[in-house]
């Protein structure tokens, strides 16, 4: 089928590499034209691990193409998707003006096509939003959605990092639908996945995509309390968590206790579906004590270093890893943030490193030295604070704590390296 995506971030990207490996035929459509140009020349925008080489593949291919011209990516089209951001305004809700544009110019495109197409939003948006939002926008094209065109909310569920894997191999497919047609034509986009399909209506997919994320942020959240009072009483939150995720009602994943979720998703979604809540006058009470908890977490190993340390004031710290978590350059949200903020205020001289999010880290925190090696950044510090469990970290020896001031690793996750119980101490463990 000819699929064109909205939108080349990270869903838009591995969304139209995947599909475009599937057979179809891939158009992928953003505003900014360097981003397109690097696209057609096989290069990946984004970090992404298994992207670059997929996107190359395709391109030369001739299976995808990017372009800034919605109007006439979109009249040649069977399915539009629109994955453009969402982002959070100061107040937690999201904000739909990317979305609306993009509705806009698709509108456009689609008064030049004969015949039907389905319009699918794969951003993540609250409930109602691909009804009263985008299906009026798309209805300015002169055509009649259900009659002309078929709408559909697709959400996706990849995560950074494993993101085509994730897209390729998903644990369902959520397909909410205006009416059947819509939905029968979406689904079949996805006759080669190997996946188990939930046909449901616009407002409940919406809705599946932010439960999603809501419980497995509170999972989160959870086993942090639960760890909280474990390191008050010594015992170790993973032995705990293992015991209690092998109650198959349960699942032991998203239990990983340490200093709390971050990204650009979880974050942005609890806050979202916490705000809309409260517009429909509910009363949001697990959802806000997940984000005050979460909020808490970050710079607990800060409090943590304050204990050990006593005073702060002058001394050097090493912070390792910077991205919200390993695999990718990604520093929305992350704990290192208000980690290095919180240092900075302790008027802390702070040494940074992370293999990939040090640029990026950069432009938050333009006066902290980073260094070119976690080593580098333990030689001389007085502790250093492990952030991001990066699987380089495991190779961290005791020669390597040897070259520090005062060997001492506090840990945010947990890591698999070997050293001695009296140099480490976790968040939430021992
Ligand atoms: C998440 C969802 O998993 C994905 O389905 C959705 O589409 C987008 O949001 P992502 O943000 O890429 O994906 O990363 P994820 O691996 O879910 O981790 C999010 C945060 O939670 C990270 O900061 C991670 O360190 C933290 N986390 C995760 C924990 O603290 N403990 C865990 O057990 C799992």
């Amino acid at each position: 089928m000819d699929i064109t995506v909205i939108g080349t971030g990270y869903v838009g990207l591995n969304a139209g590499a995947g599909l475009a490996s599937k057979g179809h035929n891939v158009t992928c459509v953003d505003i900014d034209e360097e981003k397109v140009e690097k696209i057609n020349d096989g290069e990946c925008p984004i970090f992404e691990e298994g992207l670059p080489e997929m996107l190359e593949e395709m391109v030369s291919e001739g299976k995808l193409e990017a372009t800034t011209d919605t109007v006439s990516a979109v009249a040649s089209a069977d399915v539009v998707f629109l994955a453009v951001g969402t982002p959070m305004d100061d107040e937690g809700n999201i904000n739909l003006e990317y979305i609306r544009q993009a509705a806009e110019d698709v509108s456009e495109g689609m008064s030049e096509r004969d015949g039907y197409q389905v319009i699918a939003v794969k951003s993540t948006v609250v409930p109602g939003t691909t009804e009263e939002e985008v299906l009026p926008i798309l209805e300015r094209s002169g055509k009649e959605a259900g009659e002309d065109f078929g709408v559909c909310m697709n959400p996706e569920f990849l995560r950074e990092g494993t993101a085509l894997k994730d897209f390729l191999n998903p644990d369902r497919i959520v397909i909410g639908e205006l009416d059947e047609k819509s939905g029968d034509k979406l689904e079949k986009i996805y006759s080669e996945f190997e996946a188990p399909v939930v046909r449901t209506g616009l407002k409940e997919a919406e809705l599946i995509k932010y439960g999603s994320n809501s419980l497995l942020a509170t999972k989160i959240s959870f086993i942090n309390e639960i760890g909280n009072l474990c390191k008050q009483l010594g015992i170790d939150v993973y032995d705990v968590a293992d015991g209690v995720g092998m109650d198959s009602r349960l699942e032991r994943s998203f239990l990983n206790s340490g200093i709390g979720f971050g990204g650009s998703c979880f974050p942005k979604d609890v806050r979202a579906l916490i705000r809309f809540m409260e517009e429909e006058g509910e009363d949001p009470k697990i959802l806000r004590n997940v984000v005050e908890l979460n909020q808490g977490q970050k710079v607990k190993l800060v409090e943590q270093l304050e204990q050990k340390l006593e005073d702060l004031d002058g001394k050097t710290v090493a912070v390792l890893g910077l991205s919200f978590k390993p695999g990718t350059d990604d520093i929305r949200q992350s704990p290192a943030i208000d980690i290095i903020s919180e240092l900075k205020e302790k008027d802390v001289n702070v040494k940074a490193y992370d293999p990939e999010a040090m640029e990026n880290m950069e432009q938050r925190h333009p006066d902290t030295v980073y260094t070119e090696s976690y080593q580098e950044a333990l030689e001389g510090s007085d502790a250093a604070l492990l952030v991001t469990d990066w699987p380089e970290f495991d190779e961290i020896s005791r020669k390597d704590l040897k070259t520090m001031e005062n060997p001492l690793i506090l840990e945010g996750r947990r890591m698999d390296y070997d050293l001695p119980d009296d140099k480490t101490e976790g968040v939430t463990w021992p």
